[in-house]
């Protein structure tokens, strides 16, 4: 439930989120996502299109079936075989929702739809009717709002509101709107659709212009009251509004904002590192309130103030987002016990077996780094635990490299149970060791991009590699740590190949693509 004054988060990162290139998830990694997305206080949570694929349906479903408090929502486009669909993957939610949309600007409805404005009018009316019948939580969006003339758009709105829309959403669907325009469109949408009343009035922005966050604090400052986003602004093209940014922006502002949100600001940090873990998008360290620089002060003169009063340079306290301030943590002597409660003061619930595997790469790593660090867990975590579905595993890795000799790699895999290895050489160390992995595997993917980077401080810190693939037009992101970087650039690769070889069999159609 939400009082008045409550703004409500509509979530969008497993939906829009995962339109992001390369970023999509598998099941358990969307079930994972959604349920920390609850404990964060998400109010609706889109977890899929479920007329996409078989795989997009089951992911749905299987929120559906878990999560308690939070409305899960099934994007559908504004058809019947749609719809059904997505009524098939909600109707064991506690709480389901059916979000259902059509294009509204003449630009769309002209070229992409080749359709009439009365045709649109009338397939949104039926579409919201058929959701209707199902249940009483319909959302419908006019996509390329922002781009509609406001009388269709008023006129669509108050249809669907009679025919049973309870949220209608605005979308800015191609980052284009500026926040004053966008201000004008709300309020002029609220004041000449006669039935508003009956419904929530939703906004959806995009990131072209860098404009998302704005437009949607513009949006409701005008009256919106409802707002769709995505952990760390992942998302179609330069991405969606950031949930944090809108979140810490009411938060932080209140004077400005009396509205307020249900969402458990010390949870943004967790959930916005379990994204970028899962879907390997690096967030940038300048990103606001989540970035690695966030809250870190170069200038001397910014750590003097920030040392008599941290409210001198500090808008937001460290905490206040679930950011712990004493990141340097355990050490080879730590217990199981010792790394559990740390693992849940960072935000994270393992079962047994879960904690279990984790324990026993963190004994391995403290084996060779001396102290280990919040970020270390997360990668032990993100190893030793989100990772399923694994067609391609490492079973050991020898590299010879260095000035003087011919760089080659064996290496020993495991393909679906069947160990297979092999040696050859490179141009340099993780030549060798990709063009081995390529060989034993079968694979012909492209490297696109190559990133690497140290974890934490220290000579001793782990190597974080991020590898973009492409095969057959698909392309996906894999992520690999270890303080061999080699061995870490290794398990890049094989994320990468395990990536595609889901990808290949579960294969994502964008809504704007059907
Ligand atoms: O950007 C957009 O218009 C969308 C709709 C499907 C809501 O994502
Ligand atoms: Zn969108």
């Amino acid at each position: 439930m939400t009082t008045d004054n409550q703004i409500i988060i509509f979530d969008t990162t497993l939906r829009d989120g995962e339109q992001s290139p390369g970023a999509s998830m598998n099941q358990p990694e969307k079930l994972r996502i959604a349920t920390q997305l609850e404990k964060l206080g998400v109010n609706v949570i889109e977890a899929g299109f479920p007329a996409a694929s078989e795989g997009d349906f089951e992911a749905v479903k299987a929120i559906a079936e878990t999560l308690k408090t939070a409305q899960i929502a099934a994007l559908c486009r504004a058809n019947k075989d749609d719809i059904n669909r997505g009524w098939q993957a909600v109707k064991n939610a506690a709480h389901p929702r059916i979000h259902t949309f059509i294009a509204t600007s003449e630009l769309h409805m002209k070229y992409k739809l080749q359709m009439t404005p009365e045709q649109v009018l009338e397939q949104a009316v039926e579409s919201v009717k058929l959701a209707a019948s199902y249940t009483d939580n319909v959302e419908f969006s006019a996509e390329d709002g922002s781009r509609s003339d406001p009388a269709f758009l008023c006129k669509v709105f108050e249809a669907v509101i009679d025919a049973g829309a309870t949220t209608i959403n605005l979308p800015d669907t191609v980052g284009y709107a500026i926040p004053e325009e966008y201000s004008e469109l709300i309020k002029h949408v609220m004041q000449n659709t006669p039935n508003m009343d009956k419904a929530v009035l939703s906004v959806h922005c995009h990131n072209d212009l860098g404009l998302a966050t704005a437009n949607t604090l513009a949006a409701i400052k005008a009256g919106a009251r409802q707002v769709e986003v995505t952990i760390n602004g992942i998302g179609e093209r330069a991405g969606n509004t950031s949930l944090e940014e809108v979140v810490m922006s009411l938060h932080t502002r209140p004077n400005f904002f009396p509205q307020t949100t249900s969402i458990d600001t010390t949870k943004i940090y967790p959930t916005s590192r379990l994204v970028s873990m899962i879907t390997g998008i690096l967030v940038q360290p300048n990103r606001a309130i989540v970035g690695a620089n966030a809250f870190a002060h170069e200038a001397g003169i910014h750590q003097d103030g920030v040392l008599k009063n941290p409210m001198t340079y500090e808008i937001m306290k460290p905490e206040t987002i679930g950011l712990s301030k004493n990141s340097l943590v355990l050490g080879k002597h730590s217990g199981r016990h010792a790394l559990n409660s740390h693992i849940q003061e960072m935000g994270y619930n393992l079962s047994k077996e879960e904690l279990n595997k984790v324990f026993e790469k963190f004994k391995h790593l403290a084996d060779k780094k001396k102290s280990i660090q919040d970020e270390d867990i997360e990668a032990l975590i993100n190893e030793g635990v989100l990772r399923s579905s694994e067609v391609f595993t490492l079973e050991y890795i020898n590299v010879v490299s260095g000035n003087t000799v011919f760089p080659t790699a064996s290496v020993k895999l495991n393909i679906n149970g069947r160990p297979v290895q092999g040696a050859t050489a490179g141009s340099g160390p993780i030549d060798a060791v990709y063009n081995i992995i390529s060989k034993l595997t079968g694979t012909t993917s492209e490297l696109l991009r190559f990133t690497i980077s140290a974890l934490t401080e220290g000579t001793d810190a782990q190597g974080e590699v991020t590898v973009r693939l492409q095969e057959d037009g698909i392309v996906a992101l894999g992520k690999g740590t270890d303080p061999d970087i080699i061995t870490a650039s290794a398990l890049a690769y094989i994320n990468g190949l395990n990536r595609l070889e889901y990808l290949k069999s579960h294969p994502i159609v964008k809504p704007d693509n059907l």
